[in-house]
């Protein structure tokens, strides 16, 4: 028998607020496409700053139409359009927010009093939140501050499920700090433990990649939602839905250059390292060069990313050493300001990523199957290299170390040496990680719970 329309309930009306970074937006807007994709309704509010690059560097109108009822609403991040945002402001952002005694997870408490449905989506690792999760207990048990560089391969006890692994130094990169009373890891701390006060938690992983640590995290969120990869996940849901020409949306804020598509194009297979370090990284003139020289002495054809503004040098002469390079390299190297990522790990040239191990960044490469040289910056990147190179055994760990001699010899494991096992490990985890995300996968049906239970929470 027909239904009648005019009885079922409206489609849920889902907000989604990122917060304002690269990484952040990347996330979430899959998360909304793929709720939009279920018939919700979706307002994606940005800051003014964002969404104007988004508009600016995307054709946003010709993705977004086959949605019906999705909107972008902007607000400001507190900042005029024309600051540069670069390096870490929004660092600075955070030390406003504590000195005005802002609450962490304000968003609860907003969504308690108006009394709607509020789910967490942490877009970092799983990892780092059950870290981020057990650092109360760290401090505790007396095993934080660190005490001194001697003290930094010392194993921590007190983190369930990670006794085998974790270091000191791998730890989120604020742990470092001497005085853990007055450091920014507060405000984290209390933003990931007031997770366990929503309605549910989303995690973007899957279950076959996360389990053991999903299992630690449902012990404190009781309803944790692994819906990951999420890129992947739309990838397969809007390929089912449009077929193979289906349109892929980067969401980028940069403008990207293809060029070096062509460039790959022109390489032999697995024959090329992929060298970037995000949105919002900065390195110095010093260690550019330094990893310049490591990949020159390693022989290895690679692509490098440096955004522009993100190289630090005295009177501004950063980035002039980017134009000195990539003279000297033009036969070895080709460099970019921002490149089609995902696209550029899925080229048959690529045989390794040179990563700082963001969280988005990290998944890619997982579904991708290159493997890793993990040169964590901070925040989640400490632990996230960390379950890459010791747990999933994909990569080599480099962190903490620039030189040009280690830069070479991982480069030549990972590419040439132990190029076998590395692929070859990759390959598995890409495997299970791709069948997750395919019907019948552990994300696939959970992203199908996520969305049944999101229509009877709206009721
Ligand atoms: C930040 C944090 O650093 C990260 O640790 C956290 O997990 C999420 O927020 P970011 O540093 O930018 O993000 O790293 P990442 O999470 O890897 O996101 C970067 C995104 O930019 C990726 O989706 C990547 O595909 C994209 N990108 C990067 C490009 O499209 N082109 C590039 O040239 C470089």
């Amino acid at each position: 028998m027909e239904k009648d329309r005019s009885l079922q309930p409206p489609p849920p009306h889902v907000l989604v607020f990122p917060f304002p970074l690269q990484g952040h937006i990347n996330s979430m807007i899959k998360l909304a496409e793929l709720l939009a994709l279920a018939g919700f309704k979706l307002t994606f509010l940005n800051s003014h700053y964002n969404h104007e690059r988004l508009v600016k560097f995307n054709n946003i109108a010709a993705h977004f139409e086959r949605y019906q009822g999705f909107e972008f609403k902007t607000i400001t991040d507190g900042l005029p359009l024309d600051h540069p945002r670069s390096g870490n402001w929004f660092l600075d952002m955070y030390e406003e927010a504590l000195e005005m005694k802002m609450k962490p997870g304000f968003a609860i408490d907003v969504a308690k009093e108006l009394e709607i449905p509020i789910i967490y989506f942490r877009t970092s690792s799983p990892c780092s939140f059950w870290v981020y999760y057990s650092i109360p207990d760290i401090i505790q048990a007396g095993e934080l501050p660190i005490k001194g560089s001697e003290d930094m391969n010392r194993l921590l006890t007190t983190v369930p499920g990670m006794e085998t692994y974790l270091r000191c130094r791998d730890l989120p990169s604020f742990c470092r700090e001497t005085d853990i009373e007055d450091s920014i890891i507060k405000l984290y701390v209390k933003q990931t433990q007031k997770s366990s006060q929503a309605d549910a938690l989303i995690l973007n992983t899957a279950e076959e990649l996360d389990g053991p640590i999903l299992s630690q995290i449902r012990t404190k969120c009781p309803r944790v939602y692994a819906i990951g990869p999420l890129h992947a996940q739309l990838n397969t849901r809007l390929k089912a839905k449009h077929g193979e020409s289906y349109d892929h949306f980067s969401n980028t804020l940069w403008e990207v250059d293809k060029s070096c598509i062509f460039w790959l194009d022109k390489q032999p297979n697995r024959s090329v390292i992929y060298v970037s370090f995000g949105s919002i990284t900065s390195t110095s003139r010093e260690q550019l060069v330094e990893l310049w020289y490591g990949l020159l002495n390693s022989k290895t054809k690679f692509l490098l990313v440096v955004r522009p503004n993100s190289v630090i040098g005295k009177d501004g002469e950063g980035e002039d050493v980017v134009v000195e390079l990539m003279e000297k390299s033009k036969d070895q190297g080709y460099i970019v300001n921002w490149a089609p990522q995902e696209a550029v790990l899925n080229h048959p040239a690529v045989g390794g990523f040179f990563t700082h191990n963001g969280w988005n960044s990290t998944l890619e490469s997982i579904v991708a199957g290159v493997p890793m040289i993990c040169s964590p910056y901070f925040a989640d990147q400490q632990v996230n290299s960390r379950v890459v190179s010791e747990v999933w055994k994909i990569g080599l760990d480099m962190k903490d170390i620039c030189d040009k001699k280690i830069v070479e010899k991982m480069v030549k494991d990972v590419m040439v040496d132990q190029k076998e096992e590395f692929v070859q490990s990759a390959a598995e985890m890409a495997k299970v990680t791709n069948q997750s995300v395919n019907v019948g996968g552990s994300s696939y049906s959970n992203l199908d719970h996520l969305i049944e239970d999101i229509r009877i929470m709206s009721l």
